[in-house]
């Protein structure tokens, strides 16, 4: 490329990405003949491309992230006068935002206590476990050091992470994994009929003796943590079945397991409380966070504990591995802290968790008037503003639709200038549920373009 070039010669910075940029979940051979897309700018709902088409964003940023919209000037603002006054120092001292984004995150979820700073999911997610691998270590001479994750579930891009995901075509090719991770079954109720023994009725409670017997099986002195998302994202949009959570709990109890709940997509206001475990009543010892927590305006992740797991790296001052031997260097920035306490103010004084009820509402009946007109649906759920449709070939056997059909309907809404999402090389043959999650600030406009566009692509893709 000849000589340096602005941000306004826009086709130069096409060509620099198409010739530079190794772009995340992509395979770059359509770019030889197509532009790759760049996102140049946002507003609230909005984004619009290179060429500056207009798209209603109805997947906050693609991966659920972009909780209080694009173009929030008091945030860039909170970020620009904290990063002139400190920028960064790492996290063995404190921050000034850093205490007080942890003391208003720790009122909004009773029951914890301690924020510990990263920057990714994953990156909180390694931290919980590696958690649970030292508490084995010091407390129980080497046991419990096993970690239970689920069928269908996804806590990270790592080595360590992928170890713990249940979604084998994202695995495929990226083994061997870490040893101590132990599959559980999912709690999908539409496919339970693809599982050996599943009721019609009390199906939740029996999903979560599925954990139990796998906890029965491995020894209960050897499991030491269980790790869920409150409801699944790329594995579906899952969410939990009636009598679930409850049983989870009593048998985390039952057999002294850490319960680590992955709130990085739910956490901070999605399902329209604060974190999604709050819908059910538990109580978890290990909470992770990431996206929607600064809404992607600067990156921050949090690994959240209660006080006894804090204590259990404190209590024995004189043994010299007693404490949470882990190091963040970008833990230390304090552009996250800063962006998450104006994120979390916005939430509440424009009373996001409302309006995501309300427009969650809104969108499951705009998504089960579309199921009762086109026969491809085969499930819609969610909880808040974050939404599934399962696509089928066929109502009756559930078979899931082809996944360029499923891609079909994406690209159309695409033209139509909406974007909404849909499971990718996650489960295999299953990637067929379409994702929606729109900012919490979606107005009902916003809403039935989102359907309105939904129903004029399946018009169109399965007639
Ligand atoms: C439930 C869940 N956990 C963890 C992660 C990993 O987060 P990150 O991409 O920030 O590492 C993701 C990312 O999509 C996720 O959906």
């Amino acid at each position: 490329m000849d000589g340096p070039f602005s941000e306004n010669d826009i086709s130069r910075v096409v060509e620099a990405d198409r010739a530079h940029v190794w772009h995340h979940l992509s395979q770059h051979k359509p770019y030889e003949t197509t532009d790759p897309r760049i996102i140049v700018e946002g507003k609230g709902m909005r984004v619009w491309d290179q060429k500056g088409k207009e798209h209603l964003d109805a997947v906050s940023g693609a991966v659920w992230t972009v909780n209080v919209g694009y173009g929030r000037e008091s945030i860039a603002n909170a970020i620009r006068d904290q990063l002139i006054k400190l920028n960064y120092f790492a996290g063995a001292a404190g921050s000034v935002p850093g205490a007080i984004f942890a003391d208003r995150l720790i009122d909004k979820m009773p029951g914890m206590s301690r924020v510990y700073y990263c920057n990714s999911g994953s990156e909180a997610n390694e931290k919980a476990f590696k958690m649970v691998r030292q508490i084995a270590h010091a407390k129980y001479g080497g046991n419990k050091w096993k970690i239970l994750y689920r069928d269908r579930d996804y806590h990270g891009t790592t080595i360590g992470c992928l170890s713990a995901g249940g979604q084998d075509e994202r695995n495929a090719q990226y083994g061997p994994f870490a040893p101590g991770f132990v599959r559980v079954p999912h709690c999908l109720e539409y496919r339970r009929h693809e599982q050996d023994g599943a009721p019609v009725e009390h199906y939740g409670e029996w999903a979560a003796d599925q954990i139990e017997k796998v906890i029965l099986q491995e020894g209960p002195d050897t499991v030491g943590a269980l790790c869920l998302e409150p409801v699944t994202a790329g594995g579906g949009v899952i969410t939990p079945p009636q009598g679930y959570w409850e049983r989870v709990q009593e048998i985390c109890r039952k057999y002294d397991i850490l319960l680590h709940i992955d709130e990085v997509v739910c956490g901070v206001g999605r399902t329209g409380t604060w974190f999604g475990y709050q819908n059910y009543g538990v109580q978890p010892d290990m909470v992770t966070m990431a996206k929607g927590v600064a809404s992607g305006y600067a990156a921050i992740a949090c690994l959240v504990t209660t006080e006894a797991v804090f204590d259990r790296f404190k209590d024995a001052p004189e043994d010299k591995l007693n404490y949470f031997r882990d190091i963040s260097t970008f833990g230390g920035c304090t552009a996250g802290p800063a962006a998450a306490i104006e994120n979390m103010r916005i939430i509440e004084d424009e009373n996001l968790l409302d309006n995501t009820l309300k427009m969650g509402a809104r969108m499951m009946d705009n998504l089960s008037a579309l199921m009762d007109k086109h026969k491809a649906i085969g499930d819609v759920r969610g909880k808040g503003l974050f939404l599934g449709a399962e696509l089928v070939a066929d109502r009756d056997t559930k078979e899931p639709v082809a996944e360029k059909l499923a891609q079909a309907v994406t690209a159309d809404c695409m033209a139509q200038g909406v974007i909404i999402g849909v499971t990718n090389r996650s489960i295999p043959g299953k990637n067929n549920t379409l994702c929606f999650s729109p900012a919490l600030i979606a107005k009902p406009d916003d809403i039935d373009q989102i359907t309105d566009a939904l129903d004029g692509a399946l018009t169109r893709v399965f007639g």
